[in-house]
């Protein structure tokens, strides 16, 4: 089918690698379809209230290695329940759907494509069930997408992890010190398993595997006695205690979708660990680091394939679908197969195997 005029809308949290889909879908659609093409700008919020920018070859130019995303993004702005404050302050909810699908007909797109992770695609599909010609790119450095070998993002986020494993180890070693780095990753281990396997950390803790307190201990306290006294902890954002519950952050409880936000753990891990061995403890939440910067070169191919797949799907009219990677192929998945679904760390995952099989304590 025709591409005249495409939409392109990066949605949720960003991560490196969204400028590199964008800009393969604007160089297929307008070297293979003649489209044109428009970047809808902050997420949702640019379909709510009609902001949006025409995207040549060119403004695409160089943008493959700059972190974030060159349209903006929100993870705030979904139309059925939109949020605002009135004039006295109090929150209204607002369904706004129907504004923005009126911007997509006044834009007159023959296909919207929406980058972004599980909420944002649920939100796509919501569209598409509404009659939107719409397809899907997976985004998270979360890697906890069912469906894709791999979301882009995820690499980098793993590689800043590691680097700073590679630091604290140093500084760790130097100081005989137990290092505790906190990574994100919500209710999936991957970016802790991955980075902790690069990173040559001694214990890791995912959400996958409830930790028992007294066995990171005694990993430590081994060590010690090797002659080893220091150790690497990397620790996943909503890694819980055996019967204990996720540590939410302190800063601003929830999203303004009212979802808890984690944080916190590694802290609370230190504040415990210090009371119970004969070394010092520091941590080190990397937070946000993860998500910004430049990709790897592994997250800029897997989003240029993405967004070019994407490009061939629309123009067969196979809308209603995201792109995912089966590898070595790129492939479609019906949106309503994500639905409700997190990939978390299989427990009896080779993964999980390997790193026990050369010593990694797991806190079980
Ligand atoms: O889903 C991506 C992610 O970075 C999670 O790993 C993390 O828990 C969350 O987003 C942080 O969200 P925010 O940008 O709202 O702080």
């Amino acid at each position: 089918m025709a591409l005249k005029r495409i939409g392109i809308l990066t949605g949720g949290g960003d991560c490196s690698g969204l400028n590199a889909v964008i800009r393969a879908i604007t160089r297929s659609a307008i070297i293979q379809h003649d489209s044109t093409v428009i970047g809808i700008q902050g997420g949702f919020e640019g379909l709510i209230f009609n902001r949006s920018q025409v995207l040549s070859v060119k403004e695409t130019r160089d943008i493959l290695p700059q972190g974030g995303t060159i349209l903006g993004t929100s993870n705030k702005g979904n139309p059925f329940q939109y949020r605002e404050y009135d004039s006295t302050g109090n929150i209204l909810i607002n369904d706004y759907s129907e504004r923005a699908i009126d911007t997509v007909r006044k834009l007159d797109l023959d296909c919207l494509f929406v980058i972004g992770g599980e909420g944002t695609l649920l939100i796509a599909n919501r569209f598409y069930e509404m009659g939107l010609p719409i397809i899907g790119v997976p985004k998270t450095i979360d890697n906890d997408l069912e469906g894709t070998d791999y979301t882009f993002g995820y690499q980098t986020a793993v590689q800043v992890a590691c680097d700073a494993l590679d630091r604290l180890q140093t500084t760790g070693r130097s100081h005989q010190r137990v290092m505790i780095l906190e990574v994100m990753g919500r209710h999936a281990g991957w970016i802790a398993m991955e980075s902790g396997i690069a990173g040559g950390a001694h214990i890791i803790l995912i959400p996958e595997i409830p930790y028992h307190f007294e066995k990171v201990i005694e990993k430590i306290r081994l060590r010690a006695e090797g002659g080893s006294r220091f150790s690497i902890i990397v620790v996943s954002e909503d890694a819980r205690e055996i019967n204990g519950e996720s540590i939410k952050s302190a800063f601003a409880g929830q999203t303004l979708q009212g979802v808890d936000r984690l944080g916190g753990v590694g802290n609370y891990l230190a504040n415990r660990l210090v009371k119970e061995i004969d070394l010092e403890v520091r941590c080190t939440v990397l937070g946000h680091i993860q998500r910004g910067g430049t990709p790897l070169a592994f997250d800029r191919v897997l989003g240029t394939r993405l967004g070019a797949f994407a490009v061939e799907a629309a123009a067969k009219g196979q809308f209603g679908n995201m792109v995912c990677l089966n590898t070595p192929d790129c492939q479609l998945l019906p949106f309503k197969e994500l639905a409700g679904k997190v990939r978390t760390v299989p427990e009896s995952s080779q993964l999980i195997k390997c790193a026990e099989d050369i010593g990694i304590c797991l806190g079980r």
